[in-house]
């Protein structure tokens, strides 16, 4: 195991086996609308990747970003959010890889929700057992995990850790307080 990561959380194949099952409900859900993915990144890359590649749906696929963090593993309070989709009409599907404080996808829920689409869910890959300053809800959820600090599969510490194959715990020491 890599010396910065205090325990292996989810193993990769636990990831690939969670994704089969999402992949199933979401395409049930969805087999006959005109899906739009839109995936957050830079923290969705990896799962987006691969749950798109296991649903045989004709979709399209948007990518906005969104960044509430300045590096270390506090939320700064504000989201700023760029390239928003034209998803009028659609039905939409937002990708994110974590709902921690839910300051993130409220934003994100609020400002597609202007953008008039159809309907308008969420799946997140990891869900923090946490009460939430913001009431925003996912409809698909990967894993529910304790209230650490998590990096892998495309999360990050300080922008580094992103292409560990599995989600793992970070190192105290390994953090810059
Ligand atoms: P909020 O608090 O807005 O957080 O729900 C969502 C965003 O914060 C980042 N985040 C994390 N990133 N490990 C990470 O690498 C974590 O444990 C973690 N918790 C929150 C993430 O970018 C997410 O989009
Ligand atoms: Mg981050």
């Amino acid at each position: 195991m890599e010396e910065f990561v205090e325990r292996v959380l989810i193993p990769t194949a636990e990831i690939y086996q969670r994704l089969d099952e999402l992949a199933q409900q979401i395409r049930k859900d969805f087999q006959d609308k005109e899906l739009t993915v839109v995936a957050v990144l830079n923290g969705s890359l990896i799962f987006a990747a691969d749950l798109l590649r296991r649903l045989p749906l004709p979709l399209k696929l948007d990518c906005i970003s969104a960044s509430s963090y300045h590096g270390g593993i506090e939320s700064s309070g504000t989201v700023n959010l760029a390239n928003l989709p034209d998803i009028n009409g659609r039905h939409v599907l937002i990708l994110e890889d974590i709902l921690d404080t839910g300051l993130t996808l409220t934003a994100i829920q609020e400002e597609l929700g202007k953008l008039c689409p159809l309907s308008l869910r969420v799946c997140v890959l990891l869900r923090k057992r946490k009460r939430r300053a913001h009431l925003v809800t996912a409809d698909y959820i990967g894993f529910d995990i304790e209230d650490e600090f998590v990096i892998g599969y495309g999360l990050d510490y300080q922008e580094k850790y992103r292409n560990l194959p599995y989600i793992g715990i970070l190192k105290e020491s390994a953090r810059e307080e």
